[in-house]
């Protein structure tokens, strides 16, 4: 039985959700390291993040609190212009806050260099980055995640939070959408 099956729509697989949640559980050890002593506020961009945040906190054996921001770009769309509003702030003070802001994909990275800038006028002690996947754009860009799933090749991709017109984020692997679904 088949209904309206989201596999239909996809190419090939870029990164599983095995693949995922090993790569996270590597990365909470490192956090777990370099967060001792302190109890980072875990920033999740919405909406996006929803599901590396849910995976990566659970893996964590250290505490940690979670927030959540959502932003949008100016611009057209498509390109990024690094210029940023905020749909829904933060409900936490992050004066002197260790704050991690996890992302789902990086590419040009516009955003998250605001988002870093942003946070630490506010008087934050420390922003770093952690994303899921990186495209190879953001090698250009200065934001430099400190903790990186996978480097995954310059396609767009959906699932595990990535959306295309708000549709796919529920897919639990990573795969490149056939290009006949949006050309
Ligand atoms: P940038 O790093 O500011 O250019 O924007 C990154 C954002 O663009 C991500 O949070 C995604 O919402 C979106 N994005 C970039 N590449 C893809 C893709 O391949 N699939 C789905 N969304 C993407
Ligand atoms: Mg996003």
């Amino acid at each position: 039985m088949r209904y309206n099956d989201i596999s239909d729509d996809l190419d090939e697989l870029v990164v599983s959700e095995e693949q995922i949640l090993a790569r996270l559980e590597e990365l909470a050890r490192e956090v777990e390291r370099d967060y001792e002593g302190s109890t980072p506020l875990i920033l999740g961009v919405l909406k996006g993040a929803v599901m590396v945040v849910s995976d990566f906190v659970r893996a964590l054996r250290i505490h940690a609190e979670m927030d959540w921001m959502a932003v949008s770009s100016y611009g057209n769309g498509t390109v990024s212009s690094g210029v940023v509003k905020i749909l829904k702030d933060l409900d936490t003070d992050v004066t002197g806050r260790d704050v991690l802001i996890v992302e789902d994909i990086i590419d040009s990275g516009l955003t998250l260099a605001w988002l870093r800038d942003n946070l630490m006028s506010r008087g934050a002690r420390s922003v770093k980055i952690l994303t899921a996947l990186r495209k190879p754009d953001a090698v250009v860009s200065d934001v430099v995640p400190d903790y990186l799933g996978f480097d995954i090749p310059n396609k767009f991709i959906v699932g595990y939070g990535c959306d295309y017109a708000e549709k796919y984020r529920n897919l639990r692997d990573v795969a490149v959408l056939a290009p006949h679904m949006y050309s």
